[in-house]
């Protein structure tokens, strides 16, 4: 079996959304120390949804794929939407990652979160780890 499934391939071949958006409303940036690699997210905003989003990735094909497939799966998505994305649905809609390659997707995950939280800081919402506050007596830790 190969070692990259099509669609992981085709997104590293072909990567979606890779630019940098002028004036943005979030930006967030994620980097993994161990590789060095670094991933950053640019988010355009209007009503809670997110109308935009460009990435620039310096890192290897597993991190570049993530950042395509992340991008189109929170883009025209409401931002709450986009703040549940976890590394697992962008490694599943990719049709899997080698497993010593499953970090790459863990930076698509944490530099969406860091924009949704910095679009939040620029509209003045307490952002605290990330949590919905949906629930009651919610601690914001995210978990
Ligand atoms: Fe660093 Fe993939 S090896 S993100």
């Amino acid at each position: 079996m190969a070692l990259y499934s099509e669609t992981v391939m085709d997104h590293f071949r072909h990567p979606r959304n890779v630019g940098v958006i002028e004036n943005p409303d979030g930006v967030g940036e994620a980097g993994n120390p161990v590789c060095g690699d670094i991933m950053k997210i640019y988010l355009k905003v209007e009503d809670e949804v997110i109308t935009d989003v460009k990435f620039e990735t310096f890192g290897c094909g597993s991190a570049i794929a993530s950042s395509s497939m992340a991008t189109e799966l929170i883009r025209g998505k409401p931002i709450r939407e986009a703040l549940a994305l976890t590394n697992k649905a962008v490694t599943e809609a990719l049709g899997g990652l080698p497993a010593h390659k499953l970090h790459c997707s863990v930076l698509a995950e944490e530099a969406i979160r860091k924009a949704i939280e910095d679009y939040y800081r620029r509209q003045g919402i307490p952002v605290e780890g990330g949590g919905c506050g949906d629930c009651a007596g919610c601690c914001g830790c995210g978990g």
